[in-house]
């Protein structure tokens, strides 16, 4: 059996066109992805060096990790809470979700707070509107959240941090 490519290109071969695979680019995304998870970020120089070793031009790197919303070109906050734009989460209270993390957290959508602890983004839809408005804390997703209870996850996380330095 062939083995799976990630990534096809076609090529001309003898005046004929053939598909084959492109391990160069197949190689990008687990590149990236392995930076992202070790560094949370990545930076304008892994991009240069990425671009090096795999011998493509650096924006061909920049275009896949802005493209992709799991990869960011910015160093994030260790806990990342995004929160759910799309209609119904909208129809069910998002901005007033939103509205109630800028006030908890003391910064605006889209910012880091100042000790690197909380960034707040808006996320378009993230499969949970029978449970809107929704977020996404990490990498797990909470449903039916309430402003009132904004203030009481952030305690959590931030108490989860401190018995983690404790230990
Ligand atoms: S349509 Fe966005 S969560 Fe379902």
């Amino acid at each position: 059996m062939k083995p799976e490519c990630a990534v096809e290109k076609i090529i001309e071969e003898g005046g004929k066109k053939i598909v084959v695979c492109d391990t160069t680019r197949a190689r990008l995304l687990p590149v990236l992805q392995d930076v992202q998870d070790r560094k949370g970020y990545i930076s304008d120089k892994d991009m240069q060096q990425i671009a090096d070793m795999l011998g493509i031009h650096p924006v061909e790197v920049y275009s896949v990790v802005t493209f992709y919303s799991f990869l960011t070109a910015e160093k994030k906050g260790k806990h990342l809470i995004r929160v759910s734009n799309c209609m119904p989460n909208v129809m069910k209270g998002s901005e007033k979700v939103i509205k109630a993390f800028e006030k908890a957290l003391k910064i605006k959508v889209g910012q880091t707070t100042e000790d690197g602890q909380f960034t707040l983004e808006e996320t378009g839809c993230i499969g949970m509107c029978d449970r809107a408005p929704a977020i996404m804390v990490d990498n797990e997703l909470v449903g039916n959240v309430k402003p009132g209870a904004v203030k009481k996850l952030i305690d959590g996380l931030s108490k989860a941090k401190k018995k983690k330095a404790k230990k």
